[in-house]
């Protein structure tokens, strides 16, 4: 089984061009969650655990002129286009990129105003531990605010139907990647919360919902829902797997590639004792 820091590590450029514009404008939500707070507090400290390309990170540092963040991560390929997105927005002085485990973050206790995670808790070996390790580095009185993957299972017809095609194909098909446990409900995610001491737990259930094109769905699919069949055919067989995959999607219309799938946003308190 590969390590999800080096899995992300292979990724992380296909990451940013195909499957983080899907998730964005859901974790970028948290955003309005937590600014009741942010917006009374000067120089507030922000941690962002699993920031990836620093999505959050990034836009909360435009956002409120202010505000430091630090963005945690265990692949150095992430934390590297997190940089380049902060440079480009303007806000590098005021992020620092730590290597780091959510189990195990690198800050002292108490250390920031709030922290934020968008679609990590699901990768995280023991999401009981990050949760008591994010709650050690949140000062008395701070926020947290998650969102990520509820259980749940969805028929997508385009995707049904292109696995079909492998399938027949005997297309070759990867050791598959890493496990990841979602949110088992909205109600779990707030015990879950509760039992690693937090206070105030909000939790509510949305739908990330994302109209996919049918080239951007196949483009998705070959870089990385499915880049383990795709990644070894050579250029000739490629093609023509995306050739026979838009055949047999040609009768579907618009709405069969609206893509819909359950994930759980919850806020919670550090009490300030
Ligand atoms: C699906 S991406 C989400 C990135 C970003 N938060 C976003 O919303 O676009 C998952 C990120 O979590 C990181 N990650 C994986 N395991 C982790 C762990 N145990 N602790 C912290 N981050 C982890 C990965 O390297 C990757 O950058």
């Amino acid at each position: 089984m590969t390590s999800v820091g080096s899995a992300y590590d292979e990724a992380a450029e296909r990451y940013r061009d195909h499957w983080g514009p899907v998730i964005a404008p859901t974790a970028l939500r948290l955003l309005d969650r937590i600014a009741p707070l942010v917006d009374r507090l000067t120089d507030a400290q922000l941690a962002d655990v699993g920031t990836g390309t620093g999505i959050l990170a990034v836009t909360a540092l435009q956002r409120w002129p202010t505000l430091h963040a630090t963005g945690i991560d265990p692949s150095s390929g992430m934390r590297a286009l997190a940089h380049h997105h902060a440079d480009a927005a303007g806000v590098a002085d005021r992020l620092s990129l730590l290597a780091g485990d959510a189990q195990s973050i690198p800050l002292p206790d108490a250390a920031v105003d709030v922290a934020v995670s968008s679609f990590v808790l699901q990768l995280v070996p023991d999401r009981a531990a990050a949760l008591r390790e994010i709650r050690r580095i949140l000062r008395p009185g701070g926020w947290l605010a998650v969102v990520t993957w509820l259980d749940e299972t969805r028929e997508f017809d385009p995707l049904h139907r292109f696995d079909d095609l492998a399938d027949e194909w005997d297309l070759p098909e990867g050791e598959g990647g890493y496990d990841t446990e979602p949110f088992a409900s909205v109600v779990s995610a707030e015990q879950e919360l509760r039992d690693a001491g937090f206070t105030d737990v909000e939790a509510e259930a949305q739908t990330l919902e994302h109209a996919f094109t049918p080239a951007g769905y196949l483009a998705l699919l070959e870089n990385w829902e499915r880049d383990d069949v795709f990644d070894p055919l050579d250029e000739a067989e490629r093609a023509e797997v995306r050739e026979e995959t838009m055949r047999r999607w040609s009768d579907l219309r618009e709405e069969a590639f609206i893509w819909r799938a359950a994930v759980v946003s919850v806020i919670a308190k550090k009490a300030a004792r």
